[in-house]
């Protein structure tokens, strides 16, 4: 019955996934089903097709060679938390950080939801890889979707086609990833540009099964499944069971004129400078030294034989945040997107390109906003939305990395975390082991950005830039970094940086951005044993001295500004963090306790 609907069931033996996509044909009853092979050939027609439906703008060719231009529905514009669940079977593997819901009672409404809910679409078929395509740390996934916007944006955001699908042979593990838009088509009813479901919306994770569903939005990591939902939450609890860690970070690597090549990884949360840190470009006096990117936003990190930890960047593109990117800030973010690129919510130019809040000191005259809706510098609206975003492949990034393909990965030297914090928390400071330094990450906490709803600027916990991340029970995530050090031949050294703090006036402190390689460069020089340095109740700090200053003028009264530490203050906060380890107690390692009690006698 349903194989007269599709066109192009691959030859393959894995029954299994056949079976699995015919069974969800069935439940969806789309009007077609398409087995995507990732071609050059397949993206063209698709966005033909979009095009022609109203869906998407093709950009300006001779501006923007082969890129689009998505409008959202005003209602779906970034990652819904509030709907997103981790469906164990116990409530507490899911731990109180997590929406949980009962999996059968889940599987019910899910099962309502999804019944004919592709009526009068295409379903298409994406099978991807997360890493590179047969790795030995790479991962597969199945992708079924109503969403042509997903189809080209996981093109671009994993490897698919083919030969992922030769990889799996007639049994190999897949996980299985379901999601439609919820809008089915009556015959005759015309589609809308952007079709979404925000009232039913639901993000759903089965760790135990290994299999994510997701109804009712188009948008970034709400649909583009092999992102968080896979590469995070799943491959986060698949991390826990194997001995290694899938997490929020991006990997850059280091080369100092004359010396080796070292990389580090670093986690903030979303929209607080990965893709920023991922690809900086050093001013120009400090020639001496190159960043090159692997990724910008995952990591997967494993132990590997030698003891050491490795890292692999699961993904092949970057969904980034467009506001604020510019040739000043980051300018191989905006040369990743040059061609090949899609763009979503940005603004559009009279000329056919994009532009963006940030992009130049001066705004256009006149732009049609993220909402298609005429723009001029006088409308008081932002022209393009604050979680507007490019997704564009990592190849187009001018310093990815030599080793970004690399399948086994590059050696994790340093671990920096980070967050967006207008007080207290000073520039740079380096943990005093490992212990402390997963204590450090546990208590982050960073202002609310327009990645996901809620009030921006708010301050909120955000442990390891993990907390809507996390698969599982946060205090046995905390348990499991502490154990993945015992098996280590050698430990990275832990970081963590601000790059927000403001003066008494709310002005940055620091100009960040390209700027950052000086706290980077005393980073990988303590990581390597090579830099100085002093230690406070918080941990080992560089004086003003052991940071490289050339070509900025930067005070050292400034710098004491920037590095100050309020003692009464931070001892607040540090007693604040309790509701947090109180939610979390009956899982929470005691090396977390026993660092807190340490840290507040040293304050
Ligand atoms: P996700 O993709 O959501 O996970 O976010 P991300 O961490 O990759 O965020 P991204 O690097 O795209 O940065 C988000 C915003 O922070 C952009 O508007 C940047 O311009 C701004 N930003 C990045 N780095 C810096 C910095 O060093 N200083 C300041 N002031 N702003 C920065
Ligand atoms: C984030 O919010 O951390 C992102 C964007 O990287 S999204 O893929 O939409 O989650
Ligand atoms: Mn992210």
């Amino acid at each position: 019955m349903t194989n007269s609907i599709v066109s192009n069931t691959p030859d393959i033996p894995h029954r299994a996934l056949l079976k699995w996509v015919e069974k969800m044909t069935k439940m969806c009853n789309p009007d077609r089903v398409h087995w995507c092979d990732g071609s050059e050939t397949e993206a063209e027609g698709l966005f033909k097709e979009m095009v022609e439906s109203g869906a998407c703008i093709k950009l300006n060719e001779s501006k923007r060679p082969n890129s689009y231009l998505f409008r959202s529905d005003p209602r779906d514009v970034a990652r819904v938390e509030s709907r997103t669940y981790i469906c164990s079977l116990n409530r507490d593997d899911a731990g109180p950080t997590n929406n949980w819901e009962e999996p059968r009672t889940m599987r019910r409404k899910l099962k309502a939801l999804f019944n004919g809910c592709m009526k009068g679409r295409t379903m298409y078929v994406i099978p991807f890889s997360m890493g590179p395509v047969g790795g030995p740390i790479s991962k597969v996934g199945i992708q079924v979707t109503d969403s042509p916007y997903a189809v080209v944006n996981m093109r671009i955001m994993a490897r698919v086609g083919r030969a992922v699908l030769d990889t799996l042979g007639t049994n190999e593990f897949f996980v299985p990833c379901l999601h439609s838009v919820g809008c089915p088509l009556e015959p005759g009813q015309k589609d809308v540009p952007w079709p979404c479901n925000p009232e039913n919306t639901h993000i759903v994770h089965f760790p135990e099964e290994r299999t994510i569903v997701s109804f009712g939005s188009g948008y970034g990591g709400n649909a583009l499944l092999g992102k968080k939902c896979f590469a995070l939450r799943i491959a986060s609890t698949i991390a826990r069971d194997e001995g290694w860690l899938a997490e929020h970070m991006l990997i850059l690597g280091v080369k100092e004129q004359g010396k080796p090549k070292h990389y580090v990884a670093a986690a903030f949360p979303s929209a607080c400078g990965k893709t920023n840190f991922a690809m900086l470009i050093p001013p120009k006096a400090v020639n001496d030294i190159e960043i090159s990117c692997v990724g910008d936003d995952i990591a997967w990190i494993k132990p590997g034989d030698d003891g050491k930890l490795r890292a692999i960047n699961p993904e092949a593109g970057f969904f980034g945040v467009a506001p604020g990117t510019s040739m000043k800030t980051n300018p191989n973010a905006l040369l990743s997107c040059r061609k090949n690129t899609i763009f979503t919510n940005v603004a559009l130019t009279d000329d056919g390109d994009v532009w963006w809040e940030g992009m130049s000191k001066t705004p256009p005259n006149h732009l049609i906003d993220w909402q298609g809706r005429d723009w001029t510098p006088d409308s008081g609206t932002p022209a393009a939305h604050p979680n507007s975003r490019f997704t564009a492949p990592a190849k187009n990034c001018p310093v990815i990395d030599e080793n970004f393909e690399s399948p086994e990965g590059v050696e994790v030297k340093a671990v920096i975390f980070g967050g967006r914090r207008a007080t207290d928390i000073p520039l740079v400071y380096q943990a005093f082991n490992w212990g402390h330094g997963v204590y450090l990450g546990a208590t982050m906490s960073s202002q609310r950005t327009a990645a996901a709803e809620g009030k921006q600027g708010e301050l909120r916990r955000d442990p390891m830039a993990m907390l809507p991340f996390c698969g599982y029970n946060m205090g046995d995530y905390f348990r499991h970094w502490i154990k993945l050090q015992r098996g280590l031949a050698e430990s990275p050294r832990v970081f963590h940086v601000n790059w927000f703090r403001e003066d008494a006036e709310g002005k940055m402190l620091w100009p960040g951005f390209g700027d950052n390689v000086r706290p980077l460069r005393w980073i990988i020089q303590r990581a390597t044993g090579q830099a100085s340095a002093r230690e406070t109740p918080i941990g080992w700090v560089p004086r003003y001295e052991d940071i490289d200053w050339r070509g900025l003028d930067y005070g050292e009264a400034r710098f004491e500004a920037l590095m100050h530490l309020d003692r009464d203050r931070l001892r607040k906060l540090t007693l604040e963090y309790e509701d947090l380890f109180m939610d979390l107690m009956e899982r929470l390692p005691k090396e977390i306790i026993f660092e807190r009690e340490l840290l507040i006698s040293r304050l």
